[in-house]
Order: structure tokens, then sequence, then C-alpha cells
């Protein structure tokens, strides 16, 4: 069973920053990535249709015969990962906005957090935010219109630049000392956002959390892939996967499928 794949799937695009951790701390895994990108973003949705099409994305995962799921998407987690876990029969990985961290560590006690809609209005981001940041200020921003430029892969175009820069003011009002990026889109972002801060502000992800978290569990099962035989890590999208190559390199294969 160690030999099966891990699969992971996003709204679209940004769970490859996701993936990427995971290749590099357990490169010697087979992958199967689904970028659900014609329906992006899933941020808008409500939580029974973000739950529909996390279903759909498992069910296809699971028929490519996955051993463990990773939820690469913060909406998704937050929506659906508690209806998934009751559901299916394998192991799943969530990700949600890195506040614990950022909480431990602010001197100026207060943090921003950049999510999508989904995230910052669903019970789960609430649970989490009132365990540990209930002695600070948060605050939250729906970083509304970003994921739709990063999947048309305007990445350091002048129309993301501005909504970032109208995003950030409030925070920079407040003295954030940490950023926390809320959604798998954004860390393609760092660039833009290392401009726009002054450098007393961190940013703050859960990429590699979640991949470090997949290899406890992946062991805790009895699952990882020791071998360091060829492994396959394949990607697919459901739209054009033209922005989604220019993430990810030439080297790795990448197909159409209609899902
Ligand atoms: N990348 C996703 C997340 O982490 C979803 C973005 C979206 O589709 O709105 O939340």
């Amino acid at each position: 069973m160690s030999k099966q794949p891990i699969g992971i799937f996003d709204s679209g695009i940004g769970g490859t920053s996701i993936w990427k951790e995971i290749h590099k701390l357990l490169p010697y895994e087979n992958t199967i990535y689904l970028a659900d990108s014609i329906n992006a973003p899933y941020g808008p949705k409500g939580k029974e249709a973000i739950t529909k099409l996390a279903i759909k994305n498992t069910e296809l995962l699971l028929e490519k015969n996955c051993k463990l799921i990773v939820v690469a998407c913060n909406t998704a987690t937050t929506n659906a990962i508690r209806y998934l876990r009751n559901t299916y029969n394998v192991p799943f990985i969530g990700i949600e906005p890195a506040i614990k961290p950022a909480a431990l560590k602010t001197k100026t006690n207060a943090i921003g957090i950049l999510a999508t809609k989904g995230t910052l209005t669903s019970a789960l981001f609430s649970k989490t935010s009132d365990l540990f940041a209930s002695g600070i200020t948060v605050v939250e921003q729906i970083g509304e219109g970003l994921v739709e430029l990063i999947e048309n892969g305007k990445l350091e175009s002048p129309e993301i630049k501005t909504l970032l820069a109208e995003y950030l003011n409030p925070m920079l009002e407040a003295h954030i000392d940490y950023l926390v990026l809320g959604c798998t889109h954004y860390p393609y972002l760092a660039p833009l956002l290392t401009e726009l801060l002054p450098k007393s502000v961190k940013i703050i992800d859960s990429g590699e959390a979640v991949a470090r978290q997949t290899k406890t569990i992946l062991q805790k099962h009895n699952l990882l892939n020791v071998k360091p035989l060829n492994p396959s890590n394949v990607f697919f999208s459901n739209s054009n996967t033209n922005v989604l190559i220019s993430l990810i390199g030439t080297h790795f294969k990448v197909d159409h499928l209609k899902f």
C-alpha cells in the first residue's frame, strides 16, 4: 500500500504550494494532484457547495487508488474535512490558517489574517481563533479577487498589487507584526507582499507544517514509501494547464482531465 500515491486537491493551482513542501520532505512518494480550477474560487461559495466539490475531488482521488488525501485548500478544509473524515476510510490531512504560531509569537499583540470568505466565516476558523488568539487583535481580511488573478497567472500585475495594498492597509494601521496567509494560493504572492510590507512584519503560512503532518500520519499508518524508486508526480487540471505548469516547472506530467 505504501506505493499507492498521496492524493492532493485544491480549488485550483494554489495547493501546488503545499505539494512543493510535501515533495521536498517526502521525495520518494508518488503523488496525484487535482486542480479544480474550473470551479475556482471556492471561497465565496457556501458550506454545502464547498463540501460537494470536496466530495467530487476525494472520490476521484480514491478511484485513482490514493492511500491518503491532503486537502490543500483552507476553504475546503474548514468547511468539509469533518464530513470527509466521517465518510471515507483513508487518512485526511487538512490545512488551516496558522493562527496559533502567529498568536504565540506576536510582540505587538496584533496579527493579520488574509483568507477567503469561506475560511473566515467557518465554524472551525472561529473555534481556532477563539482558542489561540482571544487576547490579541486579529485583523481578518477576505482576499476577494486574489484567487481569480492568481489562477489567471497575473501574479505580479498592477491589479493584484492594488488589491493587496488595500487589504494590508487596516492591518498596518493595527500594527500587526505577523501576517498569516490563510489560503494556499497566497504563498505565490510572497514577493509582492514582501515589497508592500515593512520589514517588521513576518509572513507565515502552513505549508511546511502540512508536509510534516503528512509524514507523521503516513508513518503512523505504516504507509511511508521509503524505497528510492522513480516516483511519479502527476497533475490533473480541469482548465487551462499553462499557469499550473509555470508554477511547478516543465519536468512533471500535467494532463487536462474533465472532473
Ligand atoms: N486555495 C484555497 C484555499 O486555501 C481556495 C481559494 C478559493 O478557491 O477561493 O482557501
